[in-house]
């Protein structure tokens, strides 16, 4: 049997859209299985440097191990990318010339027997992507009531037919493994309906509300704004609407002066530019990629470059020492407020 992978998506698109440079300083947010972090080390190469970033334990040590060779550029941590501002302060990575989001799950998690992601294994219905989380799958279906898994289905699933999805589960409870949900879920909704397997939906509104996904994702999204240098690169690969839809909006507004309601007859918002958009377009696989993966094929592509003066990068540096708190490491203020003052050589 050959080993179980997991392919990259847009890998040579993504490295142009970050614009590696050699000596660049990069963040990998959602390492995974290390791939797109391994272009980025070759390319900044010589004197590169990465920060690799997942909550999952079990893809770190498969990053680690497929980037051994890389071990003096790269720093491998298991943090949530929610915390990005306090992990950059807590290792001293700042400020960066490019930051990645491959959002989702990779291969390897989904193909993971074990842990409740795929309808095509039976196992518990956890779907946590770190242990260190307490509420699995099988919490929300067992404890939620029939309006509020619909609403949940609804919502984070675009499941049309929520209602006769979370009235089967209610009945059918308790459910504590993937295929006890999937024969509930074709219990209300038959077993085809088009090319979509009839629980795709309803398993994705399971992983996204038990691992935060759009609100980690908003919030990791506004730090990594405040964390690239001049020119720096933000991008971002989305596998689903609601995705897409929140990194959409946020580089929009951003990258716009004035965001005041349209009709105000003048900008009463203050608002200035942060970001300036790199291609007017989404970027997506190409045919030949998504016959080769086709996993690729909801893949968007979307990146912008930091708008930002020597001096404003000095003071928003300055502010995220004074305002974030890291984790069991107290206080790192003296000492990287000493470091970027000789850096921007403030006195
Ligand atoms: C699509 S995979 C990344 C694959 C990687 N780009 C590669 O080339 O191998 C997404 C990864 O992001 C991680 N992830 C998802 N949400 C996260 C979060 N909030 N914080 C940190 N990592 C996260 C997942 O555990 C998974 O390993």
């Amino acid at each position: 049997m050959s080993t179980p992978t997991h392919i990259s998506v847009l890998l040579q698109e993504t490295i142009e859209a970050l614009a590696v440079q050699p000596g660049g300083r990069y963040i990998d947010c959602t390492l995974g299985a290390g791939g797109h972090a391994a272009a980025i080390l070759d390319r900044s190469s010589p004197g590169g440097q990465l920060l690799g970033i997942d909550t999952d334990p079990e893809a770190i040590k498969i990053a680690k191990a497929r980037l051994e060779a890389y071990s003096s550029s790269i720093l491998i941590v298991n943090e949530n990318f929610v915390d990005l501002e306090a992990i950059c302060i807590k290792y001293d990575f700042l400020p960066v010339h490019g930051i990645l989001f491959d959002l989702g799950l990779s291969s390897l998690q989904l193909n993971s027997q074990g842990r409740g992601f795929s309808f095509q294994h039976d196992a518990p219905l956890d779907m946590r992507l770190s242990p260190s989380q307490e509420v699995t799958a099988a919490d929300i279906i067992n404890t939620s009531s029939e309006t509020e898994l619909a609403h949940l289905i609804r919502t984070h699933g675009e499941e049309g037919y929520s209602h006769q999805i979370a009235h089967h589960i209610v009945l059918e409870r308790p459910i504590n493994t993937t295929l006890q949900l999937v024969r509930a879920i074709e219990q209300a909704v038959g077993r085809r309906r088009g090319r979509l397997h009839p629980a795709t939906r309803t398993f994705q509104a399971l992983r996204i509300v038990v691992n935060h996904e759009l609100e980690h994702l908003e919030a990791a999204l506004k730090q990594a704004i405040n964390l690239l240098g001049f020119e720096g690169r933000l991008v971002v690969i989305s596998y689903h609407s609601l995705e897409d839809r929140i990194v959409k909006q946020l580089m929009q507004q951003e990258s716009k002066d004035c965001i005041c309601p349209p009709g105000t007859p003048t900008c009463v918002c203050g608002h200035k530019a942060n970001l300036r958009l790199i291609n007017k377009r989404v970027i997506t696989p190409s045919p030949a990629e998504v016959q080769l993966n086709p996993r690729s094929r909801s893949a968007k592509l979307r990146a912008a470059e930091r708008i930002i003066t020597r001096d404003e990068q000095y003071k928003t540096m300055e502010k995220l020492c004074f305002s974030v708190k890291v984790k069991n490491n107290g206080w790192r203020r003296p000492a990287l407020l000493k470091k970027l003052r000789v850096a921007f050589s403030v006195l």
